[in-house]
């Protein structure tokens, strides 16, 4: 019976201890058993970070580097320093003159057969497992993913796109088609489009 008591004693005060703080407040973190990831390193915008020597949370781009979504600075275009990567809002990196699609090619792209050499195999790489190798849409991943269906570039409507917006939407992706700004380089997205016209001239459409 003793055992008992102080058995009863200890489950008592072990009880009253954890459940009897609940509810109030204290300055140190809680206990966490199972943390869940709740709590991860990350730096929020504008907010300083310990990780860094100099405690800066917003870093400056790597010397040399090109952030996602960016284009390389221009040929005869000085980059300022390292924040001032040259968007470029001409035709050249753009395929829009204003708000239109332009037609025809830059004049800074000569059109070549190194060019075309680069175009086809930019294209061989980087569209036709969709589209296909000699672009009409039935590349291999229409054979397992059909819905909505790759389109056909070699098809008339396509055929008749200015340059600009083929080079646009190469820029920009369309529906389930991403955008390859980050992948090809603006001369090789102008191969590609260049390529593309020899396949469109080929198809016989
Ligand atoms: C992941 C598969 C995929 C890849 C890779 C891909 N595309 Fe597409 N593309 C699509 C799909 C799907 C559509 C149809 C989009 C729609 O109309 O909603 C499309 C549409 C297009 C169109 C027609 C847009 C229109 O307005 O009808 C063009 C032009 C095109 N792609 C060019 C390219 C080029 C050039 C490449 C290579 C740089 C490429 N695509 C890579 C899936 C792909």
């Amino acid at each position: 019976m003793r055992w008992f008591f102080l058995i009863l004693a200890i489950a008592s005060i072990t009880v009253a201890l954890a459940i009897g703080p609940r509810g109030e407040k204290f300055s140190t973190p809680p206990f966490m058993l199972f943390p869940d990831m709740d709590n991860q390193y990350k730096v929020k915008a504008q907010k300083p970070s310990e990780f860094f020597e100099n405690g800066q949370g917003a870093r400056v781009p790597v010397e040399g580097t090109v952030p996602f979504g960016y284009a390389p600075p221009k040929e005869g275009v000085s980059a300022a320093g390292p924040l001032d990567f040259s968007r470029g809002d001409d035709y050249l990196n753009t395929g829009l003159f204003g708000d239109f699609y332009g037609k025809g090619f830059p004049g800074e792209i000569k059109l070549d057969e190194t060019l075309l050499a680069r175009g086809k195999e930019r294209f061989r790489i980087s569209c036709s497992p969709c589209h296909g190798m000699s672009g009409n849409g039935a590349g291999i991943v229409s054979k397992y993913w059909a819905i909505p269906p790759t389109a056909n570039l070699v098809d008339p409507r396509v055929k008749s796109m200015p340059e600009g917006q083929i080079f646009w939407t190469i820029t920009h992706g369309k529906g389930l088609m991403g955008p390859y700004n980050g992948v090809l380089s603006v001369k090789d997205r102008w191969a590609i489009v260049a390529y593309l016209r020899g396949l469109q001239a080929a198809s016989g459409n």
